[in-house]
């Protein structure tokens, strides 16, 4: 389901669309942009509704937090007022109410679009999860990074272990999780967590900067590249050279229009 500006304003969600480029804010401020599943289903109705046209894709926290993670209120009795409880964990549809905010985080890594998060002050848990979806991070100079959940409790299950392990390898991603620890923007620099960090005033310029250098390939062999790239890891160097060659000879005979573009 594709939500109307309004629905997406009612779970704490803009979407900004110009021309290839889309900005996805996460714009509840006022509580540092705390993540609900009505967020998380918001997000992935941006996802499925994208138009096909766009090409990157910009993920930001309006106000000084990127995101504080899952609203608190949630694990308390009281809940968040408007919200249903979340699935307790022997209620059947638990782990399919999980799945479904997972689509939320997962559509970020779809071979159409870059997704860039552009992430300022906090990234706490669920927000730390949502940056680590995104195919590349910009942070700010005052951007901290943390992995909270094991510290209450839970498991990281927004989709972000694959990709810290992917990112820090296994032994600093046990240690950051294992420990909650809170990462600096500079640290975040060295374990390759931020592919550039700037000061907070310059963030929106570097992102625009990004956004404009990477709309300016081939949408066709960036979408191409994307593809070949995200499988590299999992394929042997002879899987991935075939992988190679099958791309370039598609992309040249759809840029033809030949048979079998297409
Ligand atoms: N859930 C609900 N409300 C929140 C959350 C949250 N995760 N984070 C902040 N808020 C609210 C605060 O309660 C406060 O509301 P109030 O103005 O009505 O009192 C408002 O947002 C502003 O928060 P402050 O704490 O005053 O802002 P500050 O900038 O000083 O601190 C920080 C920001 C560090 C993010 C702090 O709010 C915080 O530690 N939040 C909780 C983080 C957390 O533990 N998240 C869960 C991670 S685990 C997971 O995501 C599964």
């Amino acid at each position: 389901m594709t939500l109307t500006p309004v629905g997406l304003q009612a779970c704490g969600l803009r979407l900004d669309v110009t021309g290839a480029a889309a900005t996805v804010t996460l714009n509840r401020p006022e509580r540092r942009n705390a993540m609900t599943p009505a967020l998380w289903r918001g997000l992935a109705s941006i996802g499925a509704g994208l138009p096909p046209d766009v090409r990157v894709v910009v993920v930001r926290g309006a106000g000084p937090s990127f995101c504080a993670g899952i609203d608190l209120r949630l694990l308390s009795p009281d809940g968040v007022p408007g919200e249903d409880p979340p699935p307790g964990p022997d209620d059947p549809g638990f782990e399919s109410s999980v799945a479904s905010w997972q689509e939320g985080y997962l559509w970020l890594r779809d071979p159409g679009i870059v997704s860039v998060a552009a992430v300022q002050g906090h990234a706490i848990g669920a927000g730390f999860q949502l940056a680590l979806a995104c195919d590349l991070r910009i942070l700010a100079d005052d951007a901290t990074l943390c992995m909270k959940e094991p510290a209450l409790g839970l498991v990281p299950d927004l989709t972000g272990t694959k990709p810290l392990v992917d990112i820090v390898g296994l032994p600093r991603a046990i240690e950051l999780c294992l420990t909650a620890r809170t990462v600096s923007a500079a640290e975040a620099s060295q374990l390759r967590l931020a592919e550039l960090v700037v000061p907070a005033a310059d963030l929106d310029g570097a992102v625009a900067d990004l956004t404009a250098a990477l709309l300016a390939t081939d949408a066709a062999a960036a979408r191409a590249t994307k593809r070949l790239l995200a499988q590299a890891g999992e394929h042997t160097l002879e899987q991935q050279a075939a992988a190679e060659r099958a791309a370039q000879a598609a992309l040249l005979r759809a840029r033809l229009g030949g048979p079998g573009s297409p």
